[in-house]
């Protein structure tokens, strides 16, 4: 194991120097912090992903309960990377909404091959994301993510490819760095909005005028999303990078424990329990807020998203890959598995929960395989402007967790929407087999 920050990691002025900067400069330090704390390391290794996700019904006996079943179902989980000459859904150069160090074209990273690749399910086809259908389906109705910058590329990701059909209209903005932001498309009456919220829980982010760790209330909603959810038709949570950072946990209004808090005297836990807790708690909120108020909710949670560092982080290549793996190449284990397992776990917790109330729908977005195989999706170096300009520098920045745009989160969309569409199909058929007059007319 290489040490990404030897010699450095103490230096206050290179702390002090990468604070202000967003979240991904944070990361190769939370990392090293991971290496050395291997407590909050669980070694299980699930490579094998569990095929039972709600939306693949039973099978059935007779052919066209099949037929309908197999119109409803699929397993997105697995599967493989195809070459696809298609290429991306938009063009990141006219796209208006993509974060500058996510536009790795406009930023010149020169290799273009990631852009052709589509993910082939094992049982199904994923088809391609058609703007239309996504209108058709959400009209009227109030889209949503929330959660940390993972959140935002996957927000971003979704209005650039409605953009090639349809303009969005910003309608609001605040908080620094564009956190809360909310789009409107007026031909179908579509509103799409994104929340920061890193924890979903109510959180104080560490800062230079605040706590030396984050802190977090992990039984207490984050309101700053958690106040609009009234208004909300269908909410992606995506969470998970910013759980691995030094924190303090809160429950009951005492202190829960900490990840990694020299110089406190508080027990160290790890992040993996904070992090259920969180889940369930913004699961639970929900759940309870729209099945009280009968009007029901979509509700998505993205599973966790892995990195791909690869040695030194501050060189160059610190993700140079620009191919997928081959499917035998990676398997899914370590913290990546660990992660996504309690977010699956957490969410088939909460559908049993939601049973009690109508109109409420769940379902994970279990994408961590497939962006696990895709090393080749990050912005590395081309996270600022054409970073080779002047030569290579002994040390660049390099993001190997967010994505480029275009690129492979493009395709967490495609599911999203595919899930919302087999809804779609289902209940049509169930409300037409419960009035049989219905479906005639
Ligand atoms: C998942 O499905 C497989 C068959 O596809 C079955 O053998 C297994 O028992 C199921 N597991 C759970 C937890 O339902
Ligand atoms: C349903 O899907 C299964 C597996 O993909 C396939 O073997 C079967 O023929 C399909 N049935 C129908 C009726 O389409
Ligand atoms: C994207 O659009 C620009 C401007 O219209 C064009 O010059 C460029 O070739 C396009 N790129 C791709 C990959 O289609
Ligand atoms: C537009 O959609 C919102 C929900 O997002 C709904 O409350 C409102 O009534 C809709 N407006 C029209 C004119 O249908
Ligand atoms: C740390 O906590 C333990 C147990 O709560 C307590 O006994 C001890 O006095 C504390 N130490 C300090 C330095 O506060």
């Amino acid at each position: 194991m290489t040490n990404p920050l030897k010699g450095q990691y103490h230096s206050h002025s290179l702390t002090k120097n990468f604070l202000p900067y967003a979240f991904y400069a944070l990361l190769p330090i939370a990392l090293f912090r991971m290496y050395f704390h291997p407590f909050s390391f669980p070694q299980s290794t699930p490579d094998q992903l569990p095929h039972n996700n709600s939306y693949i019904l039973t099978s059935s006996s007779s052919s066209k309960e099949e037929e309908i079943a197999n119109e409803t179902r699929c397993d997105y989980t697995n599967g493989k990377w195809v070459h696809d000459k298609m290429g991306p859904l938009y063009n990141g150069t006219t796209c208006g909404t993509i974060k500058d160090s996510q536009n790795c074209i406009s930023h010149g990273r020169p290799d273009l091959g990631y852009l052709y690749w589509r993910w082939q399910p094992s049982q199904c086809k994923l088809p391609r994301f058609d703007p239309n259908t996504f209108f058709h389906l959400l009209s009227n109705k109030h889209i949503a993510f929330v959660g940390d910058s993972m959140a935002r590329n996957q927000l971003e990701s979704l209005l650039c490819i409605l953009a090639t059909a349809s303009n969005p209209n910003l309608v609001y903005r605040d908080g620094e760095d564009n956190k809360f932001r909310r789009w409107h498309f007026t031909s179908h009456n579509i509103t799409v909005s994104v929340f920061w919220s890193p924890f979903l829980v109510r959180g104080v982010e560490k800062s230079k005028t605040g706590p030396d760790q984050n802190e977090l209330y992990v039984d207490t909603v984050d309101e700053r999303w958690g106040a609009d959810v009234d208004h909300i038709d269908t909410i992606v949570l995506s969470i998970g990078h910013w759980f691995l950072h030094p924190a303090v946990y809160y429950e009951g209004g005492s202190v829960l424990g900490c990840h990694y808090c020299p110089g406190l005297n508080h027990t160290e836990i790890g992040f993996y329990d904070a992090m259920r807790k969180a889940i369930k708690t913004a699961l639970k909120t929900i759940i309870e807020r729209k099945g009280a108020n009968g009007y029901g909710i979509d509700v998505f949670l993205t599973t966790f998203s892995p990195s791909h560092f690869e040695g030194e982080w501050d060189k160059a290549g610190a993700c140079p890959k620009t191919k997928p793996y081959k499917e035998e190449e990676k398997i899914l284990e370590g913290m990546d598995a660990d992660m996504r397992a309690i977010e699956v776990e957490e969410m088939e917790a909460a559908k049993v929960n939601a049973k009690q109330f109508d109109g409420l729908k769940l379902e994970i977005l279990d994408v961590t395989k497939l962006s696990l195989m895709r090393p080749d999706g990050h912005p590395g170096p081309y996270m600022y402007p054409f970073p080779f300009a002047n030569g290579v520098h002994e040390r660049v920045q390099n993001d190997c967790v967010h994505w480029c745009l275009p690129g492979p989160i493009d395709t967490w969309n495609q599911i999203l929407l595919e899930v919302i569409r087999r809804w779609n199909i289902q209940s049509t058929r169930e409300e037409s087999k419960e009035h049989p007059m219905l479906a005639r007319f």
